[in-house]
């Protein structure tokens, strides 16, 4: 089995969506220039999303339209429907991410619909970007523990990964989405998921409310699961998780799987250097 170990950098998304006061878009894209930098193939840079739900978000398309892009990396956006996905596309996003949850309470909470109805509508947006050439990330959220409904059943979660998966999604993140999440959870989750799903599919997306993550990483590297996304200095939450802190540090998952034997590719001085600036934008 493969020792790479892919860093999926969500900082610019996932880690800047909480701040509360706004942070320009020249340090957006400041921001997604210095981590192509240090090496990452693919980049969560913003999300195509209601800025009224979202307002940080606004700038998306200015944000996506000027960074420098460098060949061979993948930048990509949320979008969750078709309106965003047509605005990703006119950004000239490589890759585009619909985002479902386990759990009605939690969909309803981030997304104003039901799992069955949030499904309905990713289905256009997978066709569309099929049409235009654009890949999609298919994530799962709250795969373990959710705000509103407390524990998920396991099903509820290989429902939905497959249902992405059927659509047509080449990859399937799952979503610890409140850091709530242990090794003893993620092992149930993933030996059900697995089940149905090939290993190589799927991805995690793990937040860092109880420090947890990096081992929840680590049983997951035991799984057979290479693909993991993180924020740059442990930046983020949702604005839908009440009390959730950032997702796992990447600086910390580098130190941690290249200490496992796991190589990233990623230039782990300058990624220190950029967790200094990524701290300096958040509140
Ligand atoms: P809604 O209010 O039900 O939608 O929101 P709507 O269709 O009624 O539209 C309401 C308004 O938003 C309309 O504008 C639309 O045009 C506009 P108005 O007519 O009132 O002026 N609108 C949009 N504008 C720009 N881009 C769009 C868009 N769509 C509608 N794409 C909706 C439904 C899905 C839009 C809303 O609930 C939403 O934007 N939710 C996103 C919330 C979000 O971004 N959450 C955080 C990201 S997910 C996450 O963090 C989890 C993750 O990290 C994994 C994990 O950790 O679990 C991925
Ligand atoms: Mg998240």
């Amino acid at each position: 089995m493969s020792n790479h170990v892919t860093i999926y950098e969500v900082g610019p998304r996932d880690g800047l969506q909480n701040e509360k006061a706004l942070i320009s878009t020249k340090d957006k894209i400041q921001l997604v220039n210095d981590l192509t930098a240090c090496g990452f193939q693919k980049i969560e840079v913003t999300s195509f999303v209601s800025p009224k739900w979202v307002p940080q978000m606004a700038d998306a398309l200015e944000v996506l339209e000027g960074i420098d892009r460098v060949k061979g990396v993948t930048y990509s956006a949320l979008t969750p429907n078709l309106k965003g996905f047509d605005r990703a596309q006119h950004a000239r996003a490589d890759e585009v991410a619909i985002f479902a949850a386990a759990t009605e309470g939690f969909s309803k909470a981030n997304i104003n619909c039901s799992i069955d109805e949030s499904l309905t509508r990713f289905e256009p947006v997978v066709k569309a970007a099929k049409d235009a050439g654009i890949s999609v990330r298919g994530c799962v959220s709250v795969i373990t523990d959710c705000p509103y409904d407390g524990l998920v059943d396991p099903t509820s979660v290989v429902h939905v990964a497959k249902a992405l998966a059927d659509m047509g999604c080449h990859e399937v993140g799952l979503a610890d989405t409140i850091g709530a999440a242990t090794p003893e959870k993620i092992e149930i989750v993933l030996d059900a998921v697995l089940q149905e799903l090939p290993v190589g599919l799927l991805s995690g997306h793990y937040h860092d409310t109880n420090g947890r993550a990096l081992e929840n990483i680590e049983v997951s590297l035991e799984k057979g699961i290479r693909l993991f996304d993180s924020a740059i200095g442990g930046l983020g939450g949702c604005p839908y998780a009440p009390g959730a802190t950032g997702n796992v540090a990447t600086e910390a998952v580098v130190d941690r799987v290249t200490k496992l034997g796991y190589n990233t590719g990623l230039n782990f001085e300058k990624l220190l250097d950029v967790a200094v600036f990524a701290r300096g934008l958040s509140g």
